[in-house]
């Protein structure tokens, strides 16, 4: 090496800085005008421009990306052919020279006068994995010295830094690009999937023509409970669906015995019964987005005693998702109008969910929906979902609030004291 120690430092100094600008996770336009001006003042250069080839044709365009010294619009006229690449590929050092006039690199012979005209000297290729990414184009130095070798070097070694960071950043922006596409198609499979598993809703709920909604509403019901018990956002989503979904193991039972439950004798009522196991087999085999659902439907008419079906699992073998179902389940079932009764007060609700609080429903999840009501009762929510499906009037009164109060502390100091006997 010609280079002297103190320029050899400098030049070793700026490929430093230049990689980790490279590196670095900052603005990118500005990351490659920053490289731009370490390789000008590595040699103390007048001017410079990087430009990316953009296009997949014949003949591309130039997209400048950073200028020093000069203006951008010196790539208006400036465009590359696939012949001049190749020139590129194979070209020595010497045919980057704008006044090599016996050059026979095609890019150089057309623009010569034009880059000559902004007082540029060099154009060198930014080469990586094979392919011309882009070119530097360069002044000549302050002190109106020629190029050495070793200038020839350190351009090189820089431009090659300079290339491998703008390609990387390419790389990086269609990596970007995928994982957005891939998100949009995942968040649109979701909602072909919600809206199927909706439209199922409405044809079980169709099939019983006494419980109009009543899908729809257990799916909201335990969407909220849900949430109360700080369940994720994704948790939520399938909650709801295996609401939407519980009874779908109706759509083999006869319309005749969904019509009449107050009405049928033992032999159709173990048929209605098969229910919950014969949703679990439909959903059985579906790949769903969601943890869990066919175990859901399956297990929505189990109780903590044991008496539930279809097999009489108790307290901890019931999944939390289930419990959750089931008092969305009998909450929408004693609250909605049949054709054989007048739906229930509220303080009968109420005075239904404490007595079977331990014994049918799980009592943490009775507390949860209770508190989620008491918010919207007492306006501390703007949305008043649990309000609405209710209808209007049924949670008006005073005594709601502290029917709800109630039941919560009663609920939350039997837990404390189930806590203290297991310990
Ligand atoms: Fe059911």
């Amino acid at each position: 090496m010609e280079l002297s120690t103190q320029k050899l430092i400098h030049t070793f100094g700026a490929l430093a800085d230049l990689g980790q600008e490279i590196a670095g996770t900052g603005d990118f336009t500005e990351m490659v005008r920053t490289s731009m001006h370490l390789l000008l003042g590595t040699l103390a250069l007048r001017r410079g421009a990087v430009a990316e080839c953009t296009g997949h044709g014949p003949i591309g365009p130039l997209k400048c990306v950073a200028v020093w010294g000069l203006g951008d619009q010196i790539f208006n006229a400036l465009e590359i052919e696939d012949a001049d690449k190749q020139a590129f590929l194979s070209g020595e050092a010497t045919e980057s020279l704008v006044n090599n006039t016996t050059s026979t690199n095609g890019f150089l012979n057309r623009h010569r006068d034009k880059l000559a005209a902004e007082g540029i000297e060099l154009v060198f290729p930014m080469v990586v994995r094979g392919e011309v990414t882009g070119l530097i184009l360069l002044g000549g130095k302050a002190s109106g010295e020629e190029f050495s070798t070793d200038d020839f070097e350190t351009i090189r070694a820089m431009v090659r830094h300079i290339g491998v960071g703008i390609h990387t950043h390419r790389l990086l922006e269609q990596v970007a690009q995928r994982a957005e596409e891939n998100r949009r198609l995942y968040d649109e499979l979701r909602a072909i999937y919600r809206d199927t598993v909706r439209a199922f809703a409405a044809a079980i709920d169709i099939k019983d023509k006494y419980t109009q909604g009543h899908s729809e509403r257990v799916g909201r019901y335990s969407e909220i409970i849900a949430r109360e018990l700080g369940w994720s956002e994704e948790e939520v989503e399938g909650i709801q669906i295996a609401g939407y979904l519980h009874d779908i193991g109706k759509l083999i039972v006869d319309r005749d015995i969904i019509n009449a439950p107050y009405n049928i004798d033992a032999k159709l009522s173990s048929d209605l019964n098969r229910h919950p196991a014969a949703g679990y087999e439909i959903l059985a085999p579906i790949s769903h987005p969601y943890a869990d659902i066919p175990l859901t439907a399956k297990y929505h008419h189990e109780r903590l005693d044991g008496r539930g079906y279809p097999d009489g699992l108790t307290d901890e073998q019931i999944p939390l998702g289930a419990k959750i179902v089931s008092l969305a389940d009998s909450f929408d079932a004693m609250t909605t109008d049949r054709p054989y009764r007048r739906r229930r007060s509220f303080e009968d609700v109420v005075r239904d969910l404490r007595e079977n609080s331990g014994k049918q429903f799980d009592g943490k999840v009775v507390a949860a929906f209770a508190r989620a009501i008491l918010k919207e009762v007492k306006g501390e929510t703007k949305d008043r979902r649990i309000t609405k499906l209710l209808g209007k009037g049924y949670l008006e009164g005073e005594h709601v609030a502290t029917l709800l109060s109630d039941l919560i502390t009663d609920l939350e100091f039997s837990h404390k004291k189930a806590q203290k006997a297991q310990n």
